[in-house]
């Protein structure tokens, strides 16, 4: 085969999309730069990725792109591309300012530009949305083919993309799924930190981490209302709140203002609580700054300490950002003795030895520098500062601290760093950890059970007043005093518009159950079709009821033993794809790395079609209660309710089987009685 018969192949022409080559681009000033990836690559694999990265490429460009991109890999640990990158800024344009044969080709490019934005992507040169790994797809090339894909596809095709690669469009129907994505899905065998690394600097693998891979991101806004749903209910379970009550004059410590972090700082002055958020890099203090996230900055802990207490006793709402390491910040709080009611953290501990996590004694910059010229000597400190950091919190949860691991793999890495300890059963991660992590104890029982989850929308138009009307249509479908959970979103979407919570596509998140998103979607799609508003883009986020298997974090609450099988993730997304969901999207990883998690979600362009109608009744129904199925069967009891309801509710149209509950005291007893161990 030729490189001229390869041409002549393909009707989309590779040497149309890359038909010259760009200049080099400037990188702008003060935008954040993703730090050099592991590169564990021999000799003749770095030959490999070379050429994995070239057959993108027309035969002419491979002589001035290979140096080039050897010293792109040689450099930061992958090939990225950079050429490529169009100069200038990305962001999600209104959808008619996009080419394409069908409203959702049109619809995808908004969202992966929206992921690309300065002002939303934490490295946007890198393709990096958030979670420190999480990227659109794996490098510039693929970009620029999956647009034009997209630009292509029509309504009898779907596109696929496997980790970032355009595979190609194939032919389908107008009810199937115009795009199916999966990100990392490694064989068993090799599903581990170091074969993904490796495949990643191989060009093979994505790491797609939820909604980065899957083009859902709706930037930090995505993430605020779980996050100020978990704050509420850890204040009302542990700090004596009513059930109706909020956070006034209680105080919550915690670290992280990136990707899903930064909207820490928001859920907790919405909650009308105080916080104090650490954060080692400066200029991420400064984005949450600027958008009005966070509402002080501060730079020693005893100044951050005072501020705190004084708004706590005035009962005013305030997120401090403390520029420096948390751990600092803890050591100061168990030295001095001040009381911290709600401890958690959120360092991208998933990746900690990678750059997730800055040790203690490192500043951003020198752990930036350490990791490209020690990487060895950078993974001792960050086990080392790891350990010192659990002791800390240790110490304040004897003082009466409520500390929650935050789905971000802390107490797994502190396991990792040797602590074992950290496990109950002393040795482990079998049986769980010591402290309780927000999904296990709150999130789990109070939403996902229930089949609450971060259903969301993205108004495609671009404007403002369309969002304000499906924000008003949203809230006109909820019953405020059907449950607490129902008063608390009615009062979040209520609210919504006053917290100023859009950052990129004129976007929305708000928690709701299977019905609650069946019922705003068709009223959504009956707006498109009246003309009311432009077309959306209906989502979810994939940390949700049904979504992911991961038993560090969205399955924590699973207790029968499936906690460890990824069954109802895969069907879940089998399920979306049936069921003619627009885009689907499948990863490994997420937000507690390679490995520990099977997660996947899915995207529905509402057209005002009659077509979407039918795909909502079927598939959003499906997306949750499949999620509450699998609960419900491991016993959850608001799951069992939540099913025991769904059976009533569609009789002879659908149905859950639910388990039969055994005496704990009989089965007890019959182990005790004939099993030795
Ligand atoms: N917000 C959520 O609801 C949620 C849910 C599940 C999981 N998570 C997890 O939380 C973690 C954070 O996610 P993200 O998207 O914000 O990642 P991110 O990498 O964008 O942000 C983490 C931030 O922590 C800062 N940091 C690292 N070490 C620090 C230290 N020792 N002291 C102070 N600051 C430090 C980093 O500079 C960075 O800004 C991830 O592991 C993610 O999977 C978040």
């Amino acid at each position: 085969m030729k490189n001229m018969d390869v041409s002549n192949a393909m009707s989309i022409k590779m040497d149309d999309i890359f038909a010259s080559l760009p200049e080099m681009p400037d990188f702008e000033e003060g935008i954040r730069r993703a730090p050099k990836r592991p590169l564990h690559l021999n000799k003749a694999e770095i030959a490999l990725a070379l050429k994995n990265a070239l057959r993108y490429l027309p035969e002419a460009w491979h002589n001035t792109l290979a140096p080039e991109f050897l010293d792109e890999l040689l450099t930061y640990g992958r090939i990225y591309g950079y050429r490529f990158r169009p100069v200038g800024r990305i962001w999600g344009k209104p959808i008619d300012e996009y080419q394409g044969k069908c409203v959702e080709g049109k619809a995808f490019q908004v969202m992966i530009e929206n992921n690309l934005n300065f002002d939303i992507a934490l490295y946007p040169y890198e393709l990096v949305t958030y979670g420190e790994t999480g990227q659109v797809c794996q490098n510039w090339m693929q970009y620029r083919i999956i647009k034009k894909y997209l630009e292509n596809v029509t309504q009898d095709q779907t596109l696929v993309v496997e980790s970032g690669h355009p595979l190609g469009l194939f032919k389908s129907a107008p009810t199937s799924p115009r795009a199916i994505i999966t990100n990392a899905m490694m064989i068993g065998l090799f599903d581990d930190q170091e074969n993904w690394e490796r495949a990643m600097s191989l060009g093979v693998a994505n790491y797609g981490q939820m909604t980065a891979g899957g083009w859902m991101y709706i930037g930090p806004q995505g993430i605020v209302h779980g996050t100020y749903g978990t704050l509420l209910n850890a204040a009302r379970m542990e700090l004596g709140v009513p059930e109706d009550g909020d956070m006034t004059g209680k105080l919550f410590v915690t670290s992280g203002l990136g990707g899903m972090s930064g909207a820490q700082g928001k859920a907790i002055e919405i909650a009308n609580g105080v916080g104090i958020i650490a954060e080692v890099d400066l200029s991420r203090i400064q984005t949450r700054f600027d958008q009005g996230w966070v509402s002080q900055i501060t730079w020693d802990a005893a100044e951050t300490f005072v501020a705190a207490k004084k708004a706590v006793a005035e009962k005013k709402a305030v997120a401090i950002a403390f520029h420096g390491n948390v751990v600092d910040l803890l050591e100061y709080a168990v030295d001095n003795n001040i009381p911290i009611e709600l401890l958690s953290d959120q360092t991208s501990c998933h990746v900690a030895h990678g750059g997730g996590y800055c040790p203690q004694g490192l500043t951003f910059e020198q752990r930036t520098d350490m990791l490209k010229n020690d990487p060895e000597g950078f993974t001792k400190k960050v086990d080392a500062s790891l350990v010192h950091h659990y002791t800390l919190i240790k110490t304040l949860v004897e003082r009466g601290t409520y500390f929650f691991d935050y789905g971000n793999a802390f107490m797994r890495a502190v396991f990792d760093a040797g602590v074992t300890e950290i496990c109950k059963n002393g040795e482990n991660t079998l049986d769980g950890f010591v402290f309780p992590s927000y999904v296990e104890d709150i999130m789990g029982p109070l939403m996902f059970d229930y089949g609450y989850g971060p259903f969301r929308w993205v108004c495609l138009s671009g404007k403002e007043s369309d969002l304000l009307k499906t924000d008003q249509a949203a809230m006109a479908c909820i019953d405020p005093d059907r449950r607490s959970q129902d008063r608390d979103n009615y009062i979040w979407i209520r609210d919504a518009q006053k917290n100023k919570l859009v950052v990129g596509t004129q976007a929305r998140i708000l928690y709701q159950d299977a019905m609650g998103r069946v019922t705003i979607a068709l009223k959504f799609n009956d707006m498109v079709r009246k003309g009311e508003i432009g077309p959306v883009m209906l989502g979810r986020d994939h940390h949700d009821t049904g979504g992911t298997d991961s038993p560090f974090r969205e399955t924590a609450n699973i207790k029968d033993g499936s906690n460890i099988m990824a069954d109802m993730a895969i069907q879940c997304f089998a399920g979306n794809c049936a069921r003619g969901m627009s885009l689907v999207a499948l990863h490994n990883g997420g937000g507690v790395g390679i490995g520990k998690a099977i997660n996947g979600g899915f995207g529905l362009v509402l057209d005002g079609s009659s077509r979407v109608d039918d795909i909502i009744r079927r598939a959003m129904l499906w997306d949750v209660m499949g999620g509450v199925a699998r609960r419900s069967w491991a016993r959850n009891e608001n799951s069992m309710e939540t099913c025991v309801e769904f059976n009533d509710m569609w009789k002879g149209e659908a149905h859950i089987t639910i388990p039969y509950l055994t005496d704990k005291n009989m089965i007890a007893d019959l182990v005790d009685a004939k099993c030795k161990k």
